[in-house]
């Protein structure tokens, strides 16, 4: 049992890894926030005063007679003019809340205030915790106490950040192309990353970061904001003229979706705030939060093999044999048989709803297949896209009242299909049905989810998500280990909201590995590797067109969930003898690649990236060369997230190097032993490299160093 004390009318210090979230609850209002970033380390009530007094900014011309500040749930009477807390309203009144609180609850690292405001018949609960790895994860419910409706347009949450964050960061993209950086200044004004695709979307922001000038990797105070929601949201970073500077974000809702009816309650999806010193604490605080969860996968993650680049939609059992039979023999673990095996499902545009097996190109149903896949000792997997429906499927024709639409006219189709209204409980019944024959059938172990299309003219996307996330958790609940991709054109359902229902996500549809270096490198400052599918592909990327080795392409691979998605008759026999060595080194290593600490690093006049997995026995890092380098030889690498005090050992892994350049005579054998700080601060030349190319380096402590 955890102790509860009131913290009503007090100030609060929330603790956790280095983190602190200082609340001031002295007035009756909303708490605002003294502090959140760096521990001061624990502070008596008494300091906490002193602290909040000291934070009070003072009285200036032309602002409200009083202080001005804002709550984590802003109000326009404390002399807020930013983004407000809560918009909404009844039939045009009772939209200026002024709440005051009942109750506070203080369990462990976790705040619950109770609020209301009885003259607009409101009650509000804000839920705040501090994650093990110092996370802010923040929920806010509203509650309409009146005897009318409620109409609810946006409940928004911010947290204050210091003067100093003066520089902006977050990621934005498109289809193939997802998670790329942008940075800039923090100028006056929103800078809104609004997503109303009814998915995450590709161009997600999927956090925002305000930082100290300059701010990298491993140093530079950041602050940062990621919701943790499928469906359409909004996350900003706002500065306006009183001094003030936040990071906020909320569901971004349709006109009228959120109606509360008398005693109904809304309730917001999580928000999460993360502090650091530079982007790889942030992205560790992120990792560490996920692989806390209960539910966490916990065991080894298998080499998948995927035969969509390999197959598409032309479903031939004796080639799906042969690529079963090739990837059992390299070391495959499990199979996974993408689009194209249900009713008349040979073209992008048609059969998504009809969930049964498609009689021409399976006669005898995925048995053949998947009895050989399982006798071979792989799990199956198949996929899925529950959430769709083709206009020309037999269930469109037998439910047109199924699919989603706001006006008579259906939406405009989008890779020519429409989506499927899983808030009609029979459709929601049929799905799950359907997909619970068809797993229970054939032992399916794992569903790759896809989702294609963004929702247009959709009039319930906050009741869609959660019936998206209530069709996972059933089918998991039924299906006990049962396994679940989250993938969407690729990368368009990435967050936190959806890992809480799946096992893992597809990064990209674009497995060109120069290209995944920045897509698996962004995503990574979010999710932790093993929850982000990367898989090997053709040499000549059916994205982009360009080629590259096994070694480039492999090495990204690994700093992910590795897994293939090639044509493997198409290989010669040295290929495939390389390839099965990756797949050993990435077994040999993936215990590490899934629980150890992320380092990154860049380069920039040599273009070249380092990558990195560490513990303080062990580190994998990959170096990859992005580009042509501006200067050859490349000055020394350094190695970060070694123990200084240790000695470790530095080599080379990996088959098939001999077209590395000149190797330095250190590299030879035995291989030489440095301390951590050596490789931390002086590092060591390495051999040259050609553009789009990589080497794996292994930094293993050497026995009797550990200090
Ligand atoms: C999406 C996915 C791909 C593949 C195809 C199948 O584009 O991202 O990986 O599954 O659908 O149609």
């Amino acid at each position: 049992m955890t102790e509860s004390s009131d913290a009503a009318r007090r100030v609060v210090q929330l603790r956790s890894a280095g983190v602190a979230l200082i609340l001031d609850l002295r007035s009756a209002g909303l708490p605002t926030v003294v502090h959140w970033g760096a521990d001061p380390g624990p502070c008596d009530q008494a300091e906490l005063n002193a602290m909040a007094e000291a934070a009070v900014p003072p009285h200036v011309d032309n602002l409200i007679d009083g202080p001005v500040s804002h709550s984590v749930l802003p109000e326009s009477h404390t002399g807020w003019f930013g983004i407000p807390g809560l918009s909404g309203s009844r039939g045009g009144v009772a939209w200026a809340p002024r709440f005051t609180v009942n109750t506070a609850v203080q369990e462990a690292r976790r705040l619950t205030v109770e609020a209301a405001d009885p003259s607009i018949a409101l009650g509000l609960r804000l839920t705040i915790e501090l994650t093990g790895s110092g996370l802010v994860r923040l929920r806010t419910a509203v509650r309409n106490d009146g005897d009318d409706a409620y109409r609810v347009d946006a409940v928004s949450a911010v947290l204050p950040v210091p003067e100093r964050a003066g520089e902006l960061f977050d990621l934005a993209g498109r289809w193939s192309r997802e998670r790329q950086p942008q940075r800039g200044p923090f100028t006056m004004g929103v800078h809104l990353r609004e997503g109303r695709r009814g998915r995450t979307g590709a161009d997600a922001a999927t956090v925002v970061v305000a930082g100290i000038a300059g701010f990298g990797f491993r140093s530079g105070e950041v602050w940062a904001v990621h919701m943790a929601w499928s469906g359409n949201h909004r996350t900003w970073a706002e500065r306006t003229g009183e001094g003030f500077r936040t990071l906020g974000g909320g569901e971004s809702l349709l006109p009228g979706e959120i109606v509360l009816r008398p005693g109904e309650t809304y309730e917001s999806p999580e928000l999460f705030f993360g502090w650091a010193d530079g982007l790889d604490e942030l992205a560790s605080r992120f990792h560490r939060h996920l692989r806390e969860r209960p539910h966490h996968p916990g065991s080894a993650r298998p080499v998948g093999l995927n035969v969509w680049e390999a197959v598409y939609f032309d479903h031939d059992l004796a080639t799906l044999l042969t690529l079963a039979e090739r990837g059992a023999a390299i070391g495959v673990e499990r199979f996974v048989l993408d689009d194209g095996w249900f009713h008349h499902r040979n073209g992008p545009d048609r059969g998504l709803g009809d969930w049964f097996v498609d009689e021409q190109s399976w006669p005898d149903g995925l048995h053949p297949l998947v009895d050989r896949v399982k006798e071979l000792g792989m799990t199956f997997g198949l996929w899925f896209e529950p959430e769709m429906v083709s206009p020309r499927s037999e269930l469109a024709v037998a439910h047109p009242e199924w699919i989603m639409r706001a006006r008579p006219q259906l939406p405009p189709a989008s890779r020519g299909q429409q989506v499927l209204d899983l808030t009609h409980p029979k459709a929601f019944d049929h799905v799950l049905a359907r997909m619970s024959a068809v797993i229970t059938e054939y032992g399916v172990g794992y569903l790759k989810w896809d989702h294609n299309r963004d929702l247009i003219e959709a009039p319930g996307v906050h009741r869609q998500t959660l019936a998206a996330y209530r069709l996972m958790d059933e089918l998991r609940a039924a299906f006990p280990g049962l396994e679940i991709e989250s993938c969407s054109s690729g990368g368009a359902r990435v967050d936190l909201g959806v890992l809480e229902h799946t096992d893992r996500v597809w990064a990209s549809d674009c497995i060109d590995p120069l290209e995944r270096q920045t897509i698996q490198r962004w995503t990574s400052q979010l999710i932790p590797l093993e929850l982000i599918g990367g898989h090997v592909a053709s040499a000549v990327s059916h994205t982009t067109g360009r080629r590259h080795d096994l070694a480039f392409r492999a090495i990204t691979s690994l700093f992910a969930h590795f897994g293939l998605e090639l044509d493997l008759t198409r290989l010669d026999d040295a290929e495939t003898a390389e390839l099965a060595e990756w797949i050993a080194v990435y077994k040999r290593y993936r215990a590490l690649l899934h629980s150890g600490t992320l380092v990154r690093d860049e380069h920039l006049s040599t273009g070249r990236w380092l990558t990195g997995v560490v513990t303080p026995e062990l580190a994998l890092y990959s170096v990859a060369a992005l580009r042509r380098s501006d200067e050859e030889p490349a000055g020394r690498m350094t190695f970060p997230g070694l123990d200084p005090a240790r000695h470790y050992a530095v080599q080379l892994v990996g088959p098939n190097r001999d077209d590395l350049g000149h190797r330095p005579g250190w590299l030879g054998s035995p291989a030489p032993r440095f301390s951590g700080a050596t490789l931390g601060t002086v590092g060591v030349r390495l051999p040259a490299l050609r553009p789009e190319t990589a080497m794996l380096i292994e930094i293993s402590a050497l026995p009797g160093t550990a200090p």
